[in-house]
């Protein structure tokens, strides 16, 4: 499988190069989301049966739950090439319909933030996904004129933190609609378990087991505190991670025992403390937060919220006596 990229600002990061290295590299690494698996498998092997392009599917989530992983797998099974590009990165129809006509038949093109992508841009995937023909339109006018260009039978895989800011036209041309959840301590421990392997660093049980209970049920987190932990035991000079060194990562990386980080501490505090435990707006939230609303929804609140920190109520967001108890506990702690 080859890949390629375009204009990817979001993969630029330092994270990006051990992501590569810990990517599941078959099914058989990629662990948990069974039922998201559960259908793609299926899809690509009709696709293989029938040796037509897999149908276009929607992966939504949270971030660092396995969604770019899964694509990857996808075009490898498929034996066909991804391309990799993130959807607010593409700034002109020209450049979207470049890719979409230099596409082989079968090849996979995975779509990043799939709803920030311009409205534009995005209107030229709807006749691409439909019928594989691009409408092109020709000067202005009363002399404009449309000319059709034909795309080879693709597949789309769309990524997104937010599906219901997706458009209907583009939402309704997706067949399968995946949703991620947040992975269970079992599965991240036994994806650390593995990670730690390809890290080439031993670890005891109740080490991987801690990181795993305090990764926000998010892989990507975990592979972040293992890196650290497995600094550590270099520094160390041991070849075990132990629990002693779990403890010291997790505490620089302020990341506290029920896996909270600072910002969701943040959160609570700020409901707590300026708000009187809620309810309170999001737009007053974030405002008091400093922080942009889309990031305090797609990546802060989803988990605050399953965990059972938050509530959310027509007037607004609250804090649950769950949330309340442990802001209060760390407040203390923290005096
Ligand atoms: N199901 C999984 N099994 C094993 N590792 C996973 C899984 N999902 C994610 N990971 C790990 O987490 C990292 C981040 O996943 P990624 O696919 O980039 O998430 P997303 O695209 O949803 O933000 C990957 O590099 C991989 O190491
Ligand atoms: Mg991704």
């Amino acid at each position: 499988m080859e890949v390629n990229r375009f204009l990817s600002a979001q993969h630029a990061n330092s994270d990006s190069q051990y992501e590569n290295r810990l990517r599941p590299q078959g099914f058989d690494e990629y662990i948990g989301q069974k039922k998201v698996v559960d259908n793609i498998k299926v899809m690509v092997e009709s696709a293989n049966i029938r040796n037509q392009a897999m149908d276009h599917c929607l992966l939504s989530g949270p971030p660092g739950l396995g969604k770019t992983s899964l694509a990857m797998l996808i075009a490898q099974s498929l034996g066909s090439e991804l391309h990799l590009i993130s959807g607010p990165a593409i700034e002109k129809k020209g450049d979207l319909a470049a890719i979409l006509t230099n596409l082989q038949p079968r090849d996979v093109l995975f779509i990043d933030e799939i709803h920030r992508m311009h409205i534009s841009v995005e209107e030229i995937l709807y006749s691409a996904m439909e019928d594989f023909r691009l409408d092109i339109v020709i000067g202005q006018g009363p002399s404009a004129r449309t000319m059709q260009i034909d795309v080879s039978p693709f597949t789309l895989v769309g990524a997104t933190t937010k599906s219901g800011l997706l458009s209907n036209p583009l939402r309704t041309r997706f067949m399968g609609n995946l949703h991620f959840d947040y992975y269970e301590a079992e599965d991240l421990a036994k994806i650390i378990k593995n990670n730690a392997s390809k890290l080439e660093i031993g670890m005891d049980e109740v080490a991987g087991d801690h990181i795993a209970r305090c990764a926000r049920g998010t892989p990507r987190i975990a592979n972040r505190v293992l890196r650290r932990v497995r600094d550590f035991a270099l520094v160390d000079g041991v070849n075990e991670i132990s629990e002693e060194q779990v403890h010291k990562s997790l505490d620089l990386m302020e990341i506290d025992f029920l896996g909270l980080d600072r910002m969701d501490r943040k959160i609570l505090q700020v409901i707590e403390e300026y708000y009187g435990g809620g309810p309170v707006g999001i737009e007053a939230l974030c405002a008091t937060l400093g922080e942009d609303r889309s990031t305090i929804e797609d990546v802060f609140e989803p988990y605050l919220l399953k965990e059972g920190f938050l509530i959310r109520t027509p007037r607004g967001r609250e804090l649950s006596e769950k949330g309340r108890e442990h802001i209060q506990t760390s407040l203390k702690n923290r005096d």
